[in-house]
C-alpha cells in the first residue's frame, strides 16, 4: 500500500523525439524511458464532446498518461491539494503514482489517451468513491 503520494510527486516526463521531415517517432522502453515494466497499454478515444473520464484513484496502479493525438487536462488530487495538468504534445507523459485521484476532463475532438500501466487490470486495485479515498488518505 502507498497512500502517501502527493500530487507535487506527480510530474511531466518528456520522451525522446526522433525528428524526422517524413514524422517524429517517440520510443517508450520498459525502465529507461518509463520507470516501471509496463505490463499493461490501453487507451480512451472516441470520448464524447464535454466527456469526463477518471474518477477513481489506484492503490498500486503506477501509469503514465500521454496525449498520443490531440489534447486534454488532468486534475490531480492527494487528498489535500489538487493540480492540473493539461498535455496537448505526444512527447510529454504524465505519470500518475499510487494513491492519486484523477479526473480527466476537455477532450479535443479526436484525442487519444494513452496510457501506459504497471499492472494488470484489476478491479479490486481502484478505489471508486471519493470519501472512501479521503479515508484511505488518512490511514
Ligand atoms: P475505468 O478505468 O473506470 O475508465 P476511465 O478511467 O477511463 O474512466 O474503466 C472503465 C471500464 O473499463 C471499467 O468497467 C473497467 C474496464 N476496463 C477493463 O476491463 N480493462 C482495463 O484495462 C481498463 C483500463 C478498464
Amino acid at each position: 500500500m502507498d497512500n502517501r503520494n502527493r500530487v507535487f510527486d506527480c510530474n511531466i516526463l518528456y520522451l525522446p523525439v526522433i525528428q524526422n521531415k517524413a514524422g517524429n517517432i517517440t520510443p517508450v522502453q520498459n525502465n529507461i524511458e518509463v520507470p516501471f515494466d509496463i505490463k499493461r497499454v490501453y487507451y480512451l478515444y472516441d470520448v464524447p464532446g464535454g466527456g469526463e473520464r477518471g474518477g477513481h484513484a489506484h492503490k498500486n496502479l503506477q501509469q503514465i498518461v500521454i496525449a498520443a493525438s490531440g489534447s486534454f487536462d488532468i486534475t490531480l488530487d492527494d487528498g489535500t491539494n489538487k493540480k492540473t495538468v493539461s498535455l496537448n504534445r505526444p512527447y510529454m507523459g504524465l505519470q500518475i503514482r499510487p494513491g492519486i485521484w484523477r479526473d480527466i476532463s476537455n477532450f479535443s475532438s479526436g484525442a487519444i489517451c494513452l496510457v501506459l500501466a504497471s499492472e494488470l487490470y484489476t478491479e479490486t486495485d481502484y478505489i471508486r468513491d471519493y470519501n472512501s479515498f479521503l479515508d484511505y488518505k488518512r490511514l
